[in-house]
């Protein structure tokens, strides 16, 4: 059986979680925004140590521990007693891309901060490595001796693919995929849904705005919103994940009201002609 059985296809990224303009003060806001998307239904949260992280005012505060998001995780779940997939990410760091002997300790980080004895989902999410071998297979020493579940890749081109699956299972491959952007994946989202590999798309929503978020603009989505009685956000998210059912969407909000909007994305069906219109966007 597949990995994503199960997982809803819309989840919840939690790197927005305080917004998208900066400050980690609303705790209490965050914990109670990922109860209300558990109650309706979300049982795939996307985190990592360095979330939330955003773009203000200029300033991109990038890659520090915080724990602050997978603390909000650990406290809304807490009560619920509800299965929910919990993904996270290790590899990038203020100073850079993490060394294979570092990334225990970040995996472990992780689990002090989730309150939990093995996180369900981890990520390698490199940038420049030419090979991943070395970092991945620490990865997967780290699940045979259970601190993981299972082992994701993010940010990587089809040969990174290829080298991790030389060592152990890739159930998840998280890339930047959207409408008009990061179609350079099309070829790698195609090989994931052959392979039985979730595709889990970030910036689906904000595509070439990238950390500055919100919903990028675009003529043909808002024409085909307007049609659909539906908003920018769900064309571009069913857009997504009419790619395939191995494709998981991850939107990142901060507020009530979009969460509601991007769950529903899910039922929103696009016709043939609005697939076609929507391809045709050109990519970054
Ligand atoms: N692996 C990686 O390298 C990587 C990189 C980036 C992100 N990620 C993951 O992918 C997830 C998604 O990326 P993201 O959160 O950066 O970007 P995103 O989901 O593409 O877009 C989020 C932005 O859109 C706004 N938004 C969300 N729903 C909306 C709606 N229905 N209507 C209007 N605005 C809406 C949010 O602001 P509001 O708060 O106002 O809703 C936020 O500014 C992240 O949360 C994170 O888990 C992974």
């Amino acid at each position: 059986m597949e990995f994503w059985q199960g997982v809803r296809r819309v989840g919840f990224g939690t790197k927005r979680l305080a917004g998208s303009g900066g400050g980690t003060e609303s705790r209490t806001k965050a914990v109670s925004l990922l109860r209300r998307a558990v109650d309706l239904g979300v049982n795939h949260l996307d985190t990592a140590a360095f979330y939330p992280s955003f773009a203000s005012g200029g300033n991109h505060r990038s890659f520090e521990s915080l724990g602050w998001a997978n603390e909000a995780i650990r406290e809304a779940l807490s009560p619920s007693g509800k299965e929910v997939l919990v993904a996270t990410k290790v590899g990038p760091q203020p100073g850079g891309l993490a060394r294979p002997d570092e990334l225990q300790a970040l995996v472990e980080q992780d689990l002090q901060a989730l309150g939990r004895d093995v996180v369900d989902l981890v990520y390698l999410r490199q940038t420049g490595l030419e090979s991943i071998a070395e970092h991945f297979g620490v990865l997967a020493q780290l699940r045979d001796k259970g601190l993981i579940r299972e082992l994701g890749l993010s940010n990587v081109r089809a040969e990174h693919l290829e080298q991790a699956q030389q060592i152990a299972p890739v159930v998840a491959v998280q890339n930047r995929y959207g409408v008009g952007f990061g179609r350079v994946n099309d070829d790698l989202i195609r090989s994931c849904g052959e392979q039985g590999i979730a595709f889990v798309p970030f910036f689906a929503l904000a595509g070439a705005s990238r950390e500055a978020g919100g919903v990028a603009a675009s003529e043909i989505v808002q024409q085909i919103a307007d049609a659909q009685q539906a908003t920018p956000a769900q064309v571009r998210l069913a857009w997504t994940l009419s790619r395939g059912d191995h494709v998981l969407a991850i939107p990142g909000t901060s507020s009530v009201q979009h969460l509601s909007e991007n769950l529903a994305a899910e039922f929103i069906h696009l016709s043939p002609a609005d697939i076609a219109a929507l391809d045709a966007v050109p990519s970054d």
